[in-house]
């Protein structure tokens, strides 16, 4: 249907159902949030190796990688497109660029779901309106929210990557948990402790989900 963007929506050819029953699973987005430092990445590593080791076509989106190409940042860009470019495009940890990255990260999680691939994304995702943003783009069972409930004692004394010393040492203006706010889901298909169980055991919880659902069998 055309309308005034004159942009047009196209039907493809191969469904989302002939592509899921080629595979023998569904397509969905297994969203991980919690913390700096709570486990999400290596929470959707464990799960993308698990369902690797099953045939389950998986597929990880990260933070920390995505803000290297897709989502980089104004240094990043600048180098490569220059200032004006940077400026405009280049993303950063204000709440209006979390925001974007949010949304595009949605957008390319719900192309991969719509493949028939499970989308594993690992983001702070901090604020509950752009997570409920993603959810309403999709479907029913297709938005598998995964609250990674570490407190921020434990994720500040891991500190992996020196972040929460930084912040503290006002380094790092607007750091979650810091002086910006996480806003844990109200209502999430699933709370992991990850302070509390191995990788391993947190993940024997997401597959037992996912058969539940029948997303995989
Ligand atoms: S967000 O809030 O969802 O847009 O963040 P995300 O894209 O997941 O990126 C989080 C990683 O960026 C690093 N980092 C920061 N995190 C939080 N606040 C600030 N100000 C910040 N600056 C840099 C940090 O390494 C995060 O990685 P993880 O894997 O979450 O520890």
């Amino acid at each position: 249907m055309a309308n005034d963007t004159n942009v047009t929506w196209h039907e493809h050819q191969v469904s989302r159902s002939d592509r899921e029953a080629m595979k023998g699973h569904k397509g969905c987005v297994v969203w991980f949030t919690g913390l700096s430092g709570s486990g999400k990445s290596t929470l959707a590593n464990t799960l993308d190796h698990r369902l690797h080791g099953h045939r389950i076509h998986s597929a990880v989106l990260d933070g920390d990688n995505v803000r290297h190409a897709l989502n980089a940042g104004p240094k990043m860009l600048c180098a490569t497109h220059g200032d004006e470019f940077a400026e405009r495009f280049g993303l950063g940890f204000s709440a209006i660029d979390r925001e974007e990255n949010i949304r595009r990260i949605g957008a390319v999680a719900q192309l991969f779901s719509q493949a028939g691939i499970i989308a594993l994304t690992a983001f702070i995702s901090p604020y509950r309106r752009d997570r409920d943003r993603v959810r309403a783009t999709m479907g029913p069972d297709e938005f598998i929210e995964v609250f990674v409930d570490t407190p921020i004692e434990i994720c500040e004394q891991r500190d992996p990557k020196g972040l929460y010393k930084k912040a503290r040492a006002g380094e790092i203006k607007g750091f979650t948990g810091i002086d910006d706010p996480y806003e844990p889901p109200l209502s999430p298909e699933l709370t992991l402790h990850a302070g509390q169980k191995s990788p391993g055991e947190l993940i024997d919880e997401v597959m037992k989900y996912l058969l539940e659902r029948d997303i995989i069998s």
